[in-house]
């Protein structure tokens, strides 16, 4: 997958160019093409911002250096996301839509935001990351580019399952143990080192639907709502949690 990534502060970027990224990118998995939208002003002064038309408060990003930036694109990209507040909040499910893309453009907005006929001309979709406000688009941006690339095959380490993590399973996940067996007088559970894999499932399947349940309840009756076919023994589990 190729993402064009449209903002001034490219050197924000690193969180997404090292570790599983940063291998991705260098399998070919993942191409990151960062465009600095400062690259392509027309004014002399490198100015890629001004004070909004009617007033209010702080600058605009100016249409001239994004529409530049984007016609740099070969081929003009088709699909292109603004990260912005105002957008439908990013889920696992847009997520996992996103990530079955060839090519995906983001453009990142800064100070008020970005004027509003460049959103218009190239008929962007607006995505939030949630409902709180950020300085600039570049961290909601990683925060996409991170979920989704993680959902791109071959990037994850093959033992590595990014359908077993919380919510994309449709519950959250439950506890996670390593070694040592006993630690500052705390012991893993017992069940995890039995040997018995059918129990130890039944038991990774109770926690998520105790942890569901209290932090998440939207999921959790949703869970029971939409669940596939459970064995016996893992109906009696959700029957005893439901209890
Ligand atoms: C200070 S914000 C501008 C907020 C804008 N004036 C408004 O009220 O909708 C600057 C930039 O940060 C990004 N941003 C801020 N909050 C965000 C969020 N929750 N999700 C995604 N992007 C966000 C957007 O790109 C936005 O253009």
């Amino acid at each position: 997958m190729k993402i064009n990534i449209l903002t001034l502060f490219p050197e924000m970027f690193t969180a997404v160019t090292g570790s599983i990224l940063g291998r991705a990118a260098e399998k070919g998995i993942l191409e990151l093409n960062f465009i600095n939208i400062r690259d392509y002003t027309e004014d002399k002064h490198k100015k890629v911002d001004d004070t909004p038309f009617g007033g209010g408060p702080g600058m605009v990003m100016m249409a001239q250096p994004i529409f530049d930036a984007l016609r740099s694109i070969e081929p003009l990209p088709e699909k292109i996301l603004y990260m912005s507040p105002r957008g439908r909040i990013l889920d696992q499910e847009k997520i996992k839509a996103l990530s079955t893309e060839e090519e995906l453009t983001i453009l990142c907005g800064h100070y008020e935001g970005v004027d509003q006929r460049v959103l218009d001309h190239w008929n962007m979709e607006e995505i939030s990351i949630g409902d709180y406000i950020l300085t600039g688009g570049e961290l909601a941006a990683m925060v996409l580019i991170d979920s989704v690339a993680r959902l791109i095959p071959g990037v994850l380490a093959s033992g590595d399952s990014a359908t077993e993590e919380s919510i994309y399973s449709g519950l959250l996940e439950y506890p996670q143990y390593t070694k040592p067996r006993s630690y500052g007088g705390y012991d893993v559970p017992e069940v995890l080192v039995c040997g018995n894999h059918k129990l130890i499932s039944l038991w990774k399947l109770e926690q998520s639907l105790r942890l569901t349940q209290k932090s998440r309840p939207d999921l959790f009756d949703e869970f029971v709502k939409n669940r596939k076919e459970l064995t016996k023994d893992e109906q009696k589990v959700l029957d005893k949690v439901i209890k």
